[in-house]
């Protein structure tokens, strides 16, 4: 098992650096690759930090290469960075499938330790028009030996020096966000890269410390997305608070709008702990509908009392009450009813 990830990293370390020398030393690479990132105002450092690179956009070139030098066509299946073709190895022929990723730049995707266990890719047009049209924008590894999507957070290696120091830690959506961050000076960044969060993922931040802040994309899913599973976080025992964008922008576009400075002056503006924001937000749909009003309050008692911290669970009933305008006693015991049903 143990020598089975090892190969397992050794050919990821492998296609990283192919990557890389693709991104910085082919023509392909550097018109299409480089010119991407200097686009999106990613400077040669920032890229470097991060490992960025560009997948040529072949059927095979890093499986061939990666055959040449003696690794198998079983690891880099097993790796993920290898399309098994079916009927190509039972014909005996030479090609053994094709590279997951093609004509895309590269993020690669470390571990705490800072090995690469996987790759996202995204593709250079989203246009609606020709190639990009039917392709989704992000390709990620598939679930492998050592890359398990819902344990690991992008960025974690590079950002988990700055979360200790800072104690605090900025979640984000995106690789770009936490690119673009880092670029701008903020390094206390991770992004659950698009999926919803996870008690693994939360676990992870929790070990450098118990305040996380939500970056959440500016829409309606981002919304969504944030409140779904987040009871889990104060179970933990976590502090958490929410920023939303403006609608449309990401961290990533909202801090090349404003500049960095302007940036950390509105999250401390529009930060909200979690208790707050889901109030406000379940109160706005609820409108004056009674019955929704009186979920609502269900709702929020529910994850009040999910708090561990008896001190902390008082101050959100005590805040919340006023939000909803009901009787903080009546929450209170709404929620110690609701605790005795649980043990
Ligand atoms: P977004 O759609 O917000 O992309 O998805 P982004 O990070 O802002 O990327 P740019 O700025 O358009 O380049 C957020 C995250 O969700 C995952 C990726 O991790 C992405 O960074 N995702 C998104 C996928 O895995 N696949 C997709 O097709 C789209
Ligand atoms: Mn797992
Ligand atoms: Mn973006
Ligand atoms: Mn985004
Ligand atoms: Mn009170």
């Amino acid at each position: 098992r143990q020598n089975a990830r090892e190969s397992l990293y050794i050919i990821l370390n492998f296609a990283k650096n192919f990557y890389l020398q693709q991104l910085h030393d082919t023509d392909e690479g550097q018109s299409i690759g480089l010119s991407y990132f200097r686009e999106r105002g990613f400077t040669n450092d920032i890229q470097k930090k991060f490992e960025l690179g560009y997948s040529p956009d072949t059927w095979d070139a890093f499986t061939k290469e990666a055959l040449n030098k003696g690794y198998t066509a079983d690891i880099l299946e097993k790796a993920g960075l290898l399309i098994h073709k079916e009927g190509s190895r039972a014909a005996g022929r030479q090609t053994a499938g094709y590279d997951r990723f093609r004509g895309r730049v590269i993020f690669p995707i470390h571990n705490v330790a800072g090995k690469v266990i996987a790759f996202g890719a995204r593709i250079l047009k989203t246009d609606k028009s020709g190639k990009g049209a039917s392709q989704p924008k992000y390709l990620n590894s598939p679930e492998t030996e050592v890359y398990h999507k819902s344990d690991i957070l992008y960025g974690i290696f590079q950002a988990k020096n700055a979360i200790r120091q800072l104690e605090a830690c900025y979640l984000v959506e995106g690789y770009t966000d936490v690119v673009s961050l880092h670029q701008a000076g903020i390094e206390n960044v991770v992004a659950s890269s698009g999926t919803s969060l996870t008690i693994e993922q939360i676990r992870l931040i929790g070990r450098f410390t118990p305040n996380i802040t939500i970056l959440y994309d500016g829409d309606v899913a981002g919304i969504k997305a944030a409140l779904r599973g987040l009871d889990l976080v104060l179970e933990e025992g976590l502090n958490v608070s929410i920023v939303l964008f403006p609608d449309g922008e990401d961290p990533d576009s909202y801090v090349r709008r404003v500049g960095a400075e302007a940036f950390k002056e509105y999250l401390k503006k529009a930060s909200k702990d979690f208790i707050t924001f889901k109030t406000e937000t379940l109160l706005q749909d609820a409108g004056n509908d009674p019955f929704r009003l009186a979920a609502v309050i269900g709702d929020v008692v529910n994850s009040i009392i999910k708090i561990p911290d008896a001190i902390k669970r008082q101050v959100f009933f005590h805040r919340t009450s006023e939000m909803m305008k009901v009787d903080e006693q009546m929450l209170i015991s709404e929620g110690n009813k609701l605790l005795r049903k649980l043990h």
